[in-house]
């Protein structure tokens, strides 16, 4: 079945009218099978799948890779084909961001929590990315939205914004999808050459590391962590570490060797130009246990 393709408004208006529920998988493109695990999850939970496609210029820094970004539309709109998607929204930067409203546009302020982690690495990536995810709840009004959990921080901000500006919709996270050596699935990927892609495993391996330390508390798990990091870093080419921080999954801030309940491993780093980042879910015993 051919999802019905909207790329204005209007066509989007005309083809929202659509009876029933609407999960809506909001994505830059350059879909992958990390994607496609997004669209069957949504499939589970609404009578209809939206996706929506569009490289979001808002939420990509002056130095980053907003101009080679994959852009794939023709293979995406096969894939959603093939996953049996009811409706992709692909409008133009124009459509999103009329010309006419330049200087004078209103934006999502990240607050604290956009500035730390990635976000401190990526300064104004968070605005960019709730200013966008608002824009797209806001025109396809959908009743439920996955998102991947690999984008842990984004994932915990954008529930966040739903809390604190009460916007009507239930958010879902979808677990990481990887490759049989544990890369994680991401759409820059595409840019490692097969020695670069060598080095990049090291995040996952990292994580990997850093779980099987869990049972010792969180100051072990980083340091096993960092032990397969510190070989990335001295190997050719070198991981350039940006982060690796052990965080409290919804605040993303740093917890200390006594903390129990959940956490989230994160790492990012660059292995030549390509910006990678990657994490893990934890719990720490109860102190009552
Ligand atoms: O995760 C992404 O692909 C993007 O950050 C998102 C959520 C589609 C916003 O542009």
């Amino acid at each position: 079945m051919t999802p019905i393709i909207a790329r204005t408004r209007e066509e989007l208006t005309a083809a929202r009218a659509s009876q029933g529920t609407l999960a809506l998988v909001p994505t830059m493109g350059a879909l992958h099978e990390g994607h496609r695990s997004l669209l069957r999850r949504a499939r589970e939970l609404a009578d209809t799948v939206a996706v929506s496609i569009f490289v979001n210029p808002l939420q990509f820094g002056p130095n980053e890779d907003l101009d080679r970004y994959p852009r794939t539309l023709p293979d995406d709109i096969e894939i959603c084909a093939a996953e049996g998607v009811d409706l992709v929204f692909a409008p133009t930067v124009d459509v999103m961001y009329p010309p006419t409203a330049l200087g004078a546009r209103v934006t999502v302020d990240s607050g604290q929590m956009g500035t730390i982690v990635e976000g401190a690495c990526r300064p104004g990536h968070f605005d960019g990315v709730l200013t966008v995810v608002l824009k797209l709840f806001n025109l396809v009004r959908p009743d439920v939205a996955v998102f991947g959990e690999k984008d842990a921080q984004q994932l915990a901000m954008i529930r966040r914004m739903v809390a604190d500006l009460n916007v009507p919709v239930r958010v879902v996270g979808s677990p990481t999808v990887r490759e049989a050596d544990g890369l994680a699935l991401s759409s820059r990927n595409r840019y490692l050459s097969p020695a670069e892609r060598l080095t990049a495993v090291s995040l996952s391996m990292a994580l990997r590391a850093g779980a099987e330390a869990a049972g010792d508390g969180p100051a072990k798990v980083v340091r096993a962590a960092r032990t397969v990091l510190d070989g990335a870093i001295a190997a050719d080419p070198p991981l350039e570490l940006d982060y690796l921080v052990l965080v409290d999954p919804e605040t993303f801030q740093e917890v200390d060797d006594a903390h129990t309940g959940p956490a989230v491993l994160a790492v990012a780093g660059r292995v030549g130009t390509t910006h990678l980042i990657d994490n893990v879910p934890l719990a720490f015993g109860h102190a009552s246990e």
